[in-house]
């Protein structure tokens, strides 16, 4: 779900995209992970 509140959680997020048709190389999925990690995940108070 959205935001995600864990590492674990924004990756789940990315496995739905790429379910749904996200293609990316494996740097740039970890990347995209890294991303929403920071942006939600370590930032929220969650
Ligand atoms: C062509 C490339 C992409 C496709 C096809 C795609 C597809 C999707 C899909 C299907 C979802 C819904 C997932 C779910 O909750 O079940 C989603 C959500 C999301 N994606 Fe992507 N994605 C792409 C690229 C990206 C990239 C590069 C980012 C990096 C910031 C990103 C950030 C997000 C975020 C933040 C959400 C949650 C949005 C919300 O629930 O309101 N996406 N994406």
């Amino acid at each position: 779900m959205f935001p995600p509140t864990s590492a674990e959680a924004a990756r789940d997020l990315v496995t739905r995209m790429v379910d749904e048709g996200l293609v990316a190389t494996p740097e740039e999925l970890s990347q995209i992970i890294r991303y929403l990690t920071a942006t939600y995940a370590d930032a929220s108070d969650a």
